[in-house]
């Protein structure tokens, strides 16, 4: 009993089924992606053995797809960037798996270890690297699905050239 709280339950708790939400099979919630991203996260082994490390480009396999939303892995080797970018109309849960990023925005930058998330909104502005030495590893949930990676230019903010339909990498 929770003595902190005048709510109490009387009777069985068992006994109210049809009050209970059912558990839902995909996430539909900030709340929700956030923790199928940590439950991926911490089950390395629907994972660790896709990763690939690609010097020449960036790395990235769609992992999962749901109702209206992706799963990205992504692999970055040292110096390797996604450059300044926003997401389009989609959300999006960044998890790092392994390693060390750096996320930079016009705020300024923060070091994402390993387990670290962000959460992002539409329109989204940022610049992901791995200024480490060690190669690095994220998860990337969009909601809805990737189509649109406009590039920005360094910087001054100025969108470029959005890439051609078909053409979205990951970040
Ligand atoms: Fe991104």
């Amino acid at each position: 009993m929770n003595s902190d709280s005048d709510l109490q339950i009387a009777g069985d708790i068992l006994e109210v089924t049809h009050l209970l939400q059912p558990a839902r099979e995909h996430p539909a919630t900030v709340a929700e992606f956030v923790g199928m991203a940590r439950t991926i996260a911490a089950d390395r082994a629907q994972w660790a053995h896709l990763v690939e490390y690609d010097a020449t480009s960036r790395w990235y396999h769609r992992l999962r797809t749901g109702p209206g939303y992706e799963v990205w892995l992504l692999s970055w080797v040292p110096g390797q960037g996604s450059g300044p970018h926003d997401h389009g109309p989609s959300s999006g849960v960044l998890t790092v798996l392994e390693g060390e990023l750096t996320e930079r925005t016009e705020r300024g930058q923060r070091a994402l270890g390993a387990g670290a998330q962000r959460v992002f909104a539409p329109g989204y502005v940022h610049d992901v690297v791995n200024d480490s030495l060690e190669p690095a590893v994220s998860l990337h949930v969009y909601y809805p699905g990737l189509t649109d990676m406009p590039m920005h230019a360094a910087r001054c903010g100025v969108r470029e050239t959005a890439p051609a339909a078909g053409d979205v990498v990951t970040a």
